[in-house]
């Protein structure tokens, strides 16, 4: 699909790669760009429309959909990621906000949006997941399973939502440089640089996007995770673990 002249509408477009979205929307010639956040006021972007916004929320998910009935691009980008494992964290508290967010508020999203998007010829959905979705980095345990999750979503929305010629979109990143990653050190993509190559995807038809060299190593190496992608992240966690890494 085009990306000029449609009407899109990015979740957590206040900062981060959610900013970057909306910008490069307007850039792009879209008609209307909505700007959903929790905090309407902290969406400041030029061009970009702000909604009041809780992904986790149903209720507001349904009123916003219904509110923006002439969306024909969703974005699905808000997301938290709370540096939490599976065994070692003191109790679910991270693990459940991680799924409610990740998984259950971008189902919410799709459910919501899938008939205003059939209403508006189809249009496409961009869920915006993680190099964490192929595998388990046990330092972002939990964050993975819901981003795991978030992919299974994407590839069964695809399916259910062909007959009515939407367009499902995975993104998957290595690590980005926004405040979600800000703790990491070595290299990460830029928001600008996922969100460009998400929207020449849409406008390609693509339905996947490896955003960098690290997502696209994981992703060919899936048959063979056992061999070659856990070996190395078993060492890193033990020599962490030891004190060590
Ligand atoms: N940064 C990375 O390394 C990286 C890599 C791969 C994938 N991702 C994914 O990229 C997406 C954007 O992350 P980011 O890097 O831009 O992180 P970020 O700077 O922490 O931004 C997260 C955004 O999500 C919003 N959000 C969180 N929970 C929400 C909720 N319940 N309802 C509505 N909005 C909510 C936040 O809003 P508030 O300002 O209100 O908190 C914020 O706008 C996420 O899905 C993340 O998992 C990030």
């Amino acid at each position: 699909m085009k990306i000029d002249g449609s009407v899109a509408l990015v979740t957590g477009a206040n900062r981060g790669l959610g900013l970057a979205y909306a910008r490069e929307l307007v850039k792009r010639g879209a008609a209307k760009v909505y700007g959903a956040a929790r905090d309407p006021a902290a969406v400041t972007e030029p061009g970009v429309t702000p909604v009041a916004l809780d992904i986790t929320d149903p209720e507001r998910v349904a009123q916003v959909a219904e509110q923006c009935a002439d969306v024909s691009l969703l974005v699905n980008n808000a997301g938290v990621m709370k540096a939490s494992n599976f065994i070692g964290a003191p109790n679910l508290d991270a693990a459940r906000l991680e799924m409610e967010t990740n998984y259950f508020g971008t189902l919410s999203m799709c459910r919501a949006f899938a008939p205003v998007l059939a209403a508006n010829g189809g249009g496409a959905i961009v869920n915006m997941l993680s190099v964490g979705s192929f595998y388990t980095n046990p330092f972002t345990a939990s964050y993975g399973a819901s981003k795991a999750a978030a992919w299974s979503l994407t590839n069964g929305v695809r399916l259910e939502l062909h007959h009515q010629s939407t367009l499902v979109v995975a993104v998957h990143a290595g690590f980005v440089d926004t405040e979600m990653a800000a703790l990491v050190a070595g290299p990460k993509d830029s928001p600008e640089s996922v969100a460009q190559q998400a929207f020449d995807a849409v406008e390609a038809g693509q339905v996947e996007v490896l955003a960098d060299e690290r997502t696209r190593t994981v992703k060919a190496q899936l048959s063979r995770d056992q061999e070659l992608i856990y070996p190395p992240v078993q060492e890193f966690w033990d020599s962490a673990v030891a004190g060590t890494g």
